[in-house]
């Protein structure tokens, strides 16, 4: 029997990752065929985030919609995954019965045999445990979509910042072995992958034990990937500023692959709210080492993630957040209002700012971020940049579409010839999310090609 499968996601990079692989369990064990709507669907799977309240509401609407579809047929499946899954656990089914799968972050793998049980009996199958590393090694060879891949190579944080529902969601980091990530990339560029994002909730705290028992960090599998023949870029996300090693510094010196971007999550740019949210440093500590890494890569593009109106936050504190972006010129971030979430030590402080202020926080220094976007947009226009082509542009069949190293995104005129090398694009044009170029040369084993001689 031909099964249907449809998976919604919710969240961040990490679970779209896990969603691709929940998928690639499926296909492999059972043949199933992916729908992009859920009407469609035998199974509908829900990849969940629990980041913050809007987001675990959302889970529950979007059930809701689902009862209709999971009662017009018997034998449908509604399974629901990812952190709120973690965190609630059995307590979903009391929410909405009708769910017949519960399993965390740390569990997807172990998703057929659960579908498998459930078909057997029709009875809910729950697992929500931390079986630590075993996820890595139980899920199929990866398959690669296009020219750049994510690789997870570290899983959940133990940093627990007092906002953060992550570390008890996720569990506590945990780094997969050296050389599992290796052969996953080796498998990728083999797949004519040339990009890789290196994935983690706290991906610089990686720890990869070698073959021979020593300990590898982010920078020594940085340098290693880079080696890898095909590979050649490197991201990694999310990485946070205490994790953030003298030889991950240097690596911007030493690794031209490393990508000329890096996303480094400040929160806040007062001292008081930092040490009240735990996260370990100071605004001088992140001062200087955005210093350090500029100097070493001075067009580097830094985003970061903000939260406005934690507990306590004074106009004077929200004010040295604005400072630290004046400063810094975060050309991207990602901002929230505070949202306490239950069971967090933040949760116990008093919620004390009002909403409005929160709302005109957000307003102000998203504002500001938007602004320094465009200048560093249009910056780049005049410049040379050498671009990952990713696809056939979705508004014209006679332009591509790619990224640069510093993560922008490109359009130019150019063919499917060009779809998953590398080129060199003169940026003539800056909007706010994507830049137009015109094709100077692709980049052909190691050498270039110029736009005269490509036809
Ligand atoms: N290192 C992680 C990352 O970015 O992947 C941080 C984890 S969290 C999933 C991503 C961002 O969500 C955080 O950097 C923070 O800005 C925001 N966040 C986490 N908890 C929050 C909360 N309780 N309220 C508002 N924003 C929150
Ligand atoms: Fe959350 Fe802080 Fe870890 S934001 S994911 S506890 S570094």
């Amino acid at each position: 029997m031909s099964r249907k499968l449809y998976i919604k996601t919710f969240g961040c990079q990490m679970n779209e990752y896990d969603s691709a692989r929940m998928a690639d369990a499926l296909v492999d064990e059972y043949g199933f065929e992916m729908v992009s709507l859920p009407d469609d669907a035998d199974v509908i799977l829900v990849n969940t985030c629990s980041v913050r309240e809007k987001a675990q509401e959302k889970l529950f609407s979007q059930l809701g919609r689902w009862r209709p579809w999971k009662a017009e047929r018997p034998g449908r499946v509604l399974g629901v995954g990812g952190c709120v899954a973690s965190q609630e656990g059995a307590a979903i089914r009391e929410r909405a019965p009708y769910v017949d799968l519960v399993f965390g972050p740390q569990t997807l793998h172990r998703l057929p045999a659960m579908l498998g049980e459930h078909l057997r009996d029709r009875r809910p199958v729950i697992d929500i445990s931390f079986p630590e590393i075993e996820k890595f090694d139980c899920l199929p060879p990866p398959r690669a979509e296009g020219p750049s891949a994510f690789v997870s190579v570290m899983e959940g944080c133990s940093k627990y910042c007092t906002f953060c529902v992550v570390p008890y969601t996720r569990g506590e980091e945990v780094s997969r072995p050296f050389d599992s990530v290796l052969e996953e990339v080796r498998q990728l560029a083999a797949q004519g992958v040339r990009e890789v994002t290196l994935l983690g909730q706290n991906v610089n705290a990686y720890r990869g034990t070698m073959e021979d028992g020593t300990e590898a960090d982010l920078a020594l599998l940085c340098h290693y990937v880079a080696a890898v023949p095909g590979i050649d870029r490197i991201r990694y996300t999310t990485s946070h500023p205490v994790e953030f090693s003298d030889s991950l510094v240097r690596a911007y010196a030493e690794l031209p692959a490393l990508a000329d971007h890096v996303h480094l999550p400040v929160q806040s740019g007062a001292d008081r709210v930092l040490a009240r949210m735990k996260r370990g440093h100071t605004v001088l500590e992140y001062r200087a080492l955005i210093r350090r890494l500029r100097a070493l890569r001075p067009d580097l593009s830094l985003s970061s993630d903000f939260i406005v109106g934690f507990p306590g936050e004074t106009d004077a504190e929200f004010q040295a957040t604005m400072d630290l972006i004046e400063d810094m010129r975060f050309d991207h971030a990602f901002s929230f209002i505070y949202s306490a979430r239950p069971g967090t030590p933040a949760a116990a402080l008093p919620d004390d700012v009002p909403f409005e202020a929160k709302e005109e926080r957000l307003q102000r220094l998203q504002t500001r971020i938007n602004e320094f976007t465009v200048d560093f947009n249009r910056a780049m226009v005049g410049t040379r940049q050498r671009v990952l082509v990713e696809r056939i542009s979705r508004k014209s069949e006679l332009e591509v579409s790619g990224r640069a190293s510093n993560n922008r995104i490109v359009v130019f005129p150019g063919d499917e010839r060009m779809l998953g090398r590398f080129v060199d694009v003169r940026i003539t044009e800056a909007g706010v999310g994507s830049l137009r170029g015109e094709f100077m040369g692709v980049i052909e084993a190691g050498s270039r090609v110029s736009a005269a001689n490509w036809r």
